[in-house]
Parts: structure tokens; sequence; C-alpha cells
């Protein structure tokens, strides 16, 4: 659907489309172990989010130059704009590109040069969000933060993201510090596998303003509680859930009950090349499966501007 909204939980990655990657495959002499399009599709069965990460980080090994990254960026973007979307906080993983040679400077260079005039092209604002593997030592996202430092005029935050459960958020609780000192923003995916007591530590120990996911925070009144009190919003992904089993079906999802709890909930797609939609494309299977007024899908659009940097960008202006 196309009302206007905004994206706040995407991985660049994770638009990856099979027709893109053959390509790019191609195109830098990278063997994929998946004959075509139509054998890689069929291996899109996740058990969790660890089966769905092998996939991930396997498939954008095609990823190698900066054109490589400004042609994801731009596939993205005409998507996300066909699907209403007009401005894009947008995750991307240097860690798993560093892991090949593919430098700091090739990711965000390549990325910028779709996303520096992807509101002329697309009619989308765009900001991005450098996120640390949380399967990875502390030592090396505070590598990757100094590695990014030259690049802070291009980035406005970070996240942190890959393989929860034994994670826990105060693992990065000195990168994060460093980088409050730097004027980055800052998120973290927390309660999607991870127990709601991840949610909080992000909250206390990160000092994050927004809980990518945050579904499990459902399983702790007070925490709900809290939530709702100071706003904190949550970038949810209906159809992520789903595919990655966090949810049994989609009729199971809590947004109904979270919006009814007073919760500031936004929807986002993840990784839609892989979890089988775009941002329009969750907004319709939440209105066609969860029965969402129309009251409540106007909701979700306004919160996820709310929800965004840009809102707050504002207030401190206005300040
Ligand atoms: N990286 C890409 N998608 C992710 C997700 N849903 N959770 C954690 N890390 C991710
Ligand atoms: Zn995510």
């Amino acid at each position: 659907m196309s009302l206007p909204k905004a994206e706040l939980h995407l991985h660049i990655e994770g638009t990856l489309e099979p027709e893109l990657a053959f390509a790019l495959a191609a195109r830098n002499g990278v063997a994929l172990p998946y004959a075509d399009t139509e054998a890689l599709r069929k291996a899109y069965e996740f058990e969790d989010l660890q089966s769905f990460l092998n996939l991930y980080y396997e498939l954008m090994t095609v990823l190698r130059t900066e054109q490589d990254f400004a042609d994801l960026a731009d596939a993205y973007l005409a998507r996300a704009a066909a699907q209403g979307v007009r401005h894009a906080e947008i995750f991307f993983d240097p860690q798993a590109h560093g892991a090949r040679g593919v430098g700091m400077g090739t990711v965000v260079e390549g990325l910028w040069r779709a996303l520096g005039r992807s509101e002329e092209t697309h009619g989308i604002s765009t900001q991005l969000i450098l996120c640390f593997l949380r399967d990875e030592s502390a030592a090396s996202a505070l590598d990757t933060l100094r590695a990014a430092e030259p690049y802070l005029d291009r980035i406005a935050g970070i996240g942190l993201d890959s393989a929860e459960v034994g994670h826990p958020p105060a693992k990065f609780r000195e990168v994060y510090e460093a980088a409050a000192a730097l004027g980055l923003r800052r998120v973290a995916h927390a309660g999607e596998e991870g127990p709601p007591e991840y949610i909080t530590e992000a909250l206390d120990v990160l000092g994050v303003e927004r809980v990518d996911h945050g579904l499990r925070c459902m399983e702790d009144p007070a925490l709900v509680e809290r939530l709702v009190r100071e706003r904190i919003p949550l970038t949810l992904c209906p159809l992520s859930n789903v595919r990655l089993r966090a949810v049994d079906t989609l009729a199971d999802h809590p947004l109904p009950a979270m919006l009814d709890a007073g919760l500031l909930c936004t929807v986002n797609s993840d990784d839609p090349a892989y979890f089988g939609g775009y941002a329009g494309d969750n907004f319709d299977a939440v209105r066609r499966t969860l029965g969402l007024s129309e009251d409540r899908l106007r909701e979700l659009a306004r919160n996820s501007f709310t929800a965004s940097f840009l809102e707050h960008d504002e207030e401190r202006r206005a300040r």
C-alpha cells in the first residue's frame, strides 16, 4: 500500500534479490552454490534467525565494488518508493564485508552514490546506520567504529544486529559510549530472539533511543509500561517474525495487542528480499491478516515519522 511512510528497520544487504545476486556474481566472477535464482529461492526456508543469517552472509559475498553497493541501494530505493516510503534509515554491516577485504570506504561511498541523490531520483530522504555484529567481539566493534570515523558525515547512527542470544547488549557498552561521544544516534536489535532483559539493557547500558524488534517486551508487563511511559519506539517487522519463527503465524502476531497497550510501534521490512515483502507489503499483510482498521494503519504510518531521526532532528533544532 502506498500510505506515505518511513522505513526504520531495513538491512541493505537484506534487499539483495536473487536476480541481482546472480548478476553481481557474474560481474565479479564469484561462484554461488545455487544453479539459478529458482534454486536459490528454494533455500529461503528458515528455522530461526541463525539459519537465515547463514544464507544472508553467504549471499552478500557477491558485493565487492562501490558500484555493487550503489546498484543494491538503488534497487531497494526504487522498490521502496513504489510502496510509499518517503524516508529510510538504512542499516549496513561493515564487518561482514571487511571479512572478505571490502573496506569501509567501498561500502559507504558505494551506498552514498545512490543515497546521495535519492531525494531527487526516488523522492526518499535517507540516513545510514552502521551496525555492529553482536556475535563478533567488542574489540572488533571498536575497530569498526574507528574505521568509520572518516565517513561520519555520511553516518547518522549505530545499531547492533546478527545472532542475539548469548550476546547481550552490555557486551557493547564501550563502543556505544564512544559512538555517543562522536554524536551518533543509537539503536539496537533487542528482544527478537533474546529475552526482555536485553531490551532493558539496551536502554540502560547502551542508551538506545529506539529498539529494533522489541517483540518480546510483551512477556514483561513492567517493561511494556516503561516503553509506553518513555515513548520508546519499536521497529517491528511482521513478515520477518513469521519467516524467522518468532511468531507461529502472522495471525498470532502481537502487533494489535502492542498498539492497544499504547506502545509506539512501527512496521518495517527487515530483510525484504528474504522475507517476502517490502514496507508496503508488510502494511498490507497486517491489514489483511490482523484486521487493523484504517485509523490503526494511519497511526502506524504516523509513528514511523515520529520515531525517525528526522523528527528528533527537528525537535533538536527547535530547542
Ligand atoms: N541481520 C539482518 N537481519 C537481521 C535480523 N532480523 N536480526 C538480527 N540481525 C539481522
Ligand atoms: Zn533487523
